[in-house]
């Protein structure tokens, strides 16, 4: 078990998430944030901490989102691990909830 981030983080990236991390496990895109599974010590820290509710652990992802199990693990070997916080997009809100995001990435 690990903890992954899925769809509704995509153009949210609140980053929340990045600050209560112990083990600085989290990977940013230029529009999402995924953490790095093998960093990741399943303290389950993050999962509330998502305005957008978008972190889970794998069991418990939405139906029609285990594909985001294979994406943390993929995009983390090539996203820029990040350790702080930064500005949200300022539409961040507008995309908060918005379905059928992954065909943007
Ligand atoms: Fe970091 Fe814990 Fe979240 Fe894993 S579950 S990404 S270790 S805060
Ligand atoms: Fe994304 Fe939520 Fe973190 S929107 S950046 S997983 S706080």
């Amino acid at each position: 078990m690990t903890f992954v981030v899925a769809e509704n983080c995509i153009k949210c990236k609140y980053m929340d998430c990045v600050d209560v991390c112990p083990v600085d496990a989290f990977y940013e895109g230029e529009i999402l944030l995924v953490i790095n599974p093998d960093e990741c010590i399943d303290c389950g820290i993050c999962e509330p901490e998502c305005p957008a509710e978008a972190i889970f652990c794998t069991h418990e992802l939405p139906e029609g989102q285990e594909h985001f199990i294979e994406l943390n693990q993929e995009l983390s070997k090539t996203y820029t691990n990040i350790r702080r916080s930064k500005q949200p997009p300022p539409d961040a809100d507008r995309w908060n909830g918005m379905p059928s995001k992954l065909q943007l990435l």
